[in-house]
């Protein structure tokens, strides 16, 4: 449903705030709506709900420190959360999720309810869906190219790439640690969640682009990564990418000649994010352990002046 209502509309406080109205009519919060970023602050933006605090400093409050930590934050309970802001006396719990756009938070989404304990880690994952259509349509990606940390570095410099993030995909175990991915039995890759906006970045050039940082010849390594963990892979969520993803796939098999190559084109059946360590880990490390050759980063920079 919100897909449709933010469908063909570009401007982005207009679909905030007709997604403020509809989350809240249909799912009856307390308090549902926007704060945009402008400079080191977020400014109170679309909403809908009892009137609420206009300005909120980074790294204040849930709204500012979801911003600052970028990434989404469940509160169960706000009382429990330092630092909260009490705009409304009756707000009980939260959630914030950022919005990405061109690769920076722009603003987030805030919804609070007046009971105990109401969002959960199945309405981040679709609250997120929902904040990456505000500023036009955005697609779902991932892919496994040996160590996460240089392929999220090559990805996020793709433009079109609106957000990545690093984690655990298509093995077995729920919510693993790092540590326990790297004991190489709990069957997850390291993979590289890419979300895009189509009009701008095809998934053929996205999948074409993952060709040239891998070894599509190497089984379970990749630079000196060995282990399941490293195996390479496209999986994808909607099952209409899977035809233009071989076709891809197709064209590099037989340019190598071969028939088959050791690179998994499955569905995604889960993925986990990493820790926050993991996340942008080379923009933090500029040294850090890095398999892709420098040369890479700036074809990934300028692959749609040449597309
Ligand atoms: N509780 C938020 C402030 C915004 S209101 O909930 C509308 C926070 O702590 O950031």
């Amino acid at each position: 449903m919100a897909e449709g209502l933010l469908t063909g509309e570009t401007d982005p406080v207009a679909n905030m705030a007709n997604l403020a109205a509809l989350l809240h009519q249909e799912l009856g919060f307390w308090w549902t709506g926007f704060y945009r970023v402008e400079g080191e602050e977020l400014v109170l933006g679309p909403f809908q709900g009892p009137v609420a605090c206009t300005r909120i400093a980074r790294g204040r409050g849930v709204c500012g420190t979801a911003w600052a930590q970028k990434r989404t934050i469940v509160v169960p309970d706000v009382e429990q959360f330092p630092g909260h802001i009490a705009c409304s006396a009756l707000s009980r719990s939260e959630i914030v999720v950022p919005i990405w756009h061109q690769g920076s938070i722009v603003a987030v989404l805030d919804i609070d309810s007046k009971e105990i304990g109401t969002f959960d880690d199945t309405d981040r994952k679709y609250l997120e869906k929902i904040a990456s259509l505000i500023y036009g349509p955005s697609k779902d990606i991932w892919f496994a190219a040996g160590c996460f940390w240089g392929a999220q570095k090559f990805f996020k410099l793709i433009p079109g790439v609106d957000f990545t993030e690093v984690g655990f995909a298509n093995g077995r175990l729920e919510n693993p640690t790092y540590e326990q991915v790297y004991t190489d039995t709990t069957g997850h890759a390291e993979c590289v969640h890419v979300r895009y906006n189509p009009s701008v970045v095809s998934l053929k050039q996205l999948a074409e682009l993952f060709f040239k940082i891998i070894d599509p010849l190497s089984l379970n390594k990749q630079g000196e990564d060995e282990g399941t963990r490293y195996r390479t892979g496209v999986f994808y969520e909607d099952g209409t990418d899977a035809s233009t993803l071989e076709a891809v796939f197709e064209l590099v098999r037989s340019s190598l000649g071969v028939n088959s190559l050791p690179v998994e084109l499955l569905s995604l059946s889960c993925f986990y994010p990493a820790d926050e360590y993991h996340q942008d880990y080379l923009d933090k490390n500029p040294r850090g352990y890095c398999h892709l050759n420098p040369a890479l980063f700036a074809l990934a920079q300028k692959s749609m002046v040449d597309k």
